[in-house]
């Protein structure tokens, strides 16, 4: 819990219930950057990322609690590692990244900065589904995103989300 300069605090008590280790279909926010958590939460409250519950949660939150909550999740430590893929899916999981040039924007470890998201370690599961929602356009808050990945089959984006968070970084 993070007490901002106003000596409010950001309560991410009521995340936590959805964004912890037991529910391994929702993202990891704990180490995520802040201003790609920030934006996110300001894409959902003005409904240009669609998800019924965040949408609602997001409206319920001014700019201020925005900005800490975003900071407070960011403060805290990526709790790493997911087990690592097996040597198949590592190599061709590597091909696939390879080919979309991922690194040129989330890092060379897919570690992500500043509003650019990590992606080193995120689950599976939630990697999975968003690349999939990206590629369907039911994801549209960034469209180079979706552009990127008409060029993947759904079987090669579950290979890509296997391979990601399997990827460890420690900053
Ligand atoms: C009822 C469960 C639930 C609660 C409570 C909840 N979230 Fe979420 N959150 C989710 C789910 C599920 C997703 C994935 C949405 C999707 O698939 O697009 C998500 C996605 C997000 C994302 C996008 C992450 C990314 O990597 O793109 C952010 C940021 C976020 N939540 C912040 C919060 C914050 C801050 C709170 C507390 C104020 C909160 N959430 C409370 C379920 C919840
Ligand atoms: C041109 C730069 C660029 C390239 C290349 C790129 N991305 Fe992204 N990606 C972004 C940005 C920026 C975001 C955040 C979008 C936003 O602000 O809403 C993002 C978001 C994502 C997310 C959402 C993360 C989350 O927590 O929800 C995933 C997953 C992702 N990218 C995977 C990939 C993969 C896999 C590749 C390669 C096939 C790739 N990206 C290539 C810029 C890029």
């Amino acid at each position: 819990m993070l007490v901002s300069a106003t000596g409010r605090t950001a309560d991410t008590t009521a995340c936590i219930a959805c964004h912890n280790d037991k529910m391994v279909a929702n993202p990891i926010l704990d180490g995520q950057h802040a201003k790609y958590i920030e934006k996110q939460l300001h894409d959902l409250k003005k409904d240009l990322r669609i998800h019924a519950q965040m949408q609602g949660i997001a409206k319920t939150l001014d700019d201020k609690q925005i900005a800490d909550l975003s900071k407070a999740f960011a403060s805290k430590k990526w709790a790493n590692p997911s087990p690592k893929s097996n040597p198949a899916i590592q190599e061709e999981g590597k091909n696939l990244v390879r080919k979309g040039n991922c690194t040129r924007c989330h890092g060379s470890e897919l570690e992500g900065t500043y509003n650019i998201p990590r992606l080193a370690g995120q689950r599976s599961q939630y990697l999975k589904t968003t690349l999939l929602q990206y590629k369907n356009k039911e994801r549209n808050n960034f469209p180079p995103m979706s552009s990127m990945l008409n060029r993947y089959s759904e079987e090669e984006i579950g290979v890509m989300a296997e391979y990601i968070a399997g990827l460890t970084y420690h900053d």
